[in-house]
């Protein structure tokens, strides 16, 4: 017999997806992304990806069954992120799932938008190494998992405690006159950068914050720093050095990422580090987090970037993944959560 097929959607955010696999085989994985209707804002705006995802659901959902060459009534089970993200974005993928699910008769996992980014990494490499830490970091999450079984079990040992990782990039982005989302944007520029030019603060590394803090990052002070210098460098009559600034502040992000993300496997033992989310596609990240795994003896796994940005194959794959293991369906009364908390991988 064939394994299960399962259409997944995600709307957490302004990227409506709608992925489709069969086991941890993708079929499908479509996309409409609002982000340049909040271009010019400088961030998401709430309602307008709402409105976004509305009028993007039925055509992504139709683009996606074409793409797999299935019929909707062809699908096992539906799932759906049900948090953390945007209330009123969560909402429109929430009903969508349930309307599908009602209509076909067929089971529905509301499941955790983070759980998913993990699991996604299973369409690519293979079962997930039990345990992995897990580091996720995107516009919306900076998040240090430890990830015992994806399906059912995940501790958060740290996260941002002001912005997340994405964020910083894109305010700094702007800072500079870079446009929005500006972590491509801050890649390219220092790729001609000295990362050493500016010594920039590495936020929560000194041993007082360490105690506290441990596997927390923070980031707000960093971009600070970066607005204060181009500030100064301005008022001074100074050309300002975009691609050394670019260079230097990447720097400061990426190390404490990496340090944090290499701590957390050995003060638990776990020798697979799975890096997700937006930021995961930024170029320095990948080669320091390479070199610093390589020199600990820990296995380094990250999807490729269309996998790792906000998509909805990672929820399908989480669904897919949930069903193998024969875990319960959510009831067709679950509510999203925005604030959904990661130890809650799927809802009741
Ligand atoms: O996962 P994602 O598509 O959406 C969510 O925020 O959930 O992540 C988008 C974030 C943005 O902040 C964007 O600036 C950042 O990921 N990003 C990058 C790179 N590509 C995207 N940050 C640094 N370097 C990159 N190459
Ligand atoms: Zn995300």
């Amino acid at each position: 017999m064939s394994e299960p097929l399962i259409l997944g959607i995600e709307t957490s955010c302004d990227e409506t997806g709608v992925g489709i696999v069969r086991g941890t085989t993708l079929l499908a994985d479509e996309i409409a992304t609002s982000v340049a209707l909040h271009a010019r804002f400088g961030g998401v705006v709430p309602e307008v990806a709402s409105r976004a995802h509305l009028e993007a659901m039925v055509p992504t959902i139709e683009q996606a069954c074409k793409k797999a060459a299935i019929k909707l009534a062809d699908v096992d089970a539906i799932a759906v992120t049900a948090g953390p993200g945007l209330a009123g974005a969560l909402l429109v993928g929430v009903a969508s799932a349930k309307a599908l699910a009602l209509a076909l008769g067929k089971p529905i996992y509301g499941v955790n938008h983070l759980a998913a980014h993990v699991c996604v990494d299973q369409l690519e490499h293979g079962l997930l190494d039990q345990p992995s830490i897990a580091m996720l970091v995107s516009g919306g999450h900076s998040s240090l998992l430890l990830v015992p079984d994806v399906t059912q079990d995940i501790v958060a040992l740290g996260q941002t405690i002001d912005d997340a990782a994405g964020e910083a990039f894109d305010k700094v982005a702007r800072v500079l006159g870079l446009p929005f989302p500006g972590g491509p944007y801050i890649d390219e520029a220092a790729l001609t950068g000295d990362p050493e030019a500016i010594a920039f603060p590495r936020g929560l590394t000194t041993p007082k914050d360490l105690a506290k803090h441990r596997f927390d990052v923070s980031f707000s002070g960093l971009k600070t720093a970066v607005a204060r210098w181009v500030e100064r460098e301005q008022r001074e009559g100074n050309a300002v050095m975009v691609n050394d600034v670019a260079a230097s502040f990447q720097e400061a992000v990426v190390d404490v990422l990496t340090r944090k993300a290499i701590d957390a496997c050995l003060t638990h033992d776990v020798s697979t580090l799975l890096i997700g989310g937006g930021v995961a596609a930024n170029s320095r990240l990948r080669k320091v987090a390479g070199e610093r795994c390589a020199e600990h003896g820990i296995s380094l796994r990250i999807p490729r970037t269309g996998l790792c940005t906000d998509n909805g194959a990672m929820v399908a794959a989480l669904g897919s993944e949930l069903m193998r293991r024969g875990r319960d369906a959510s009831l067709l009364s679950f509510s999203s959560d925005s604030s959904m908390s990661v130890t809650s991988v799927v809802s009741p």
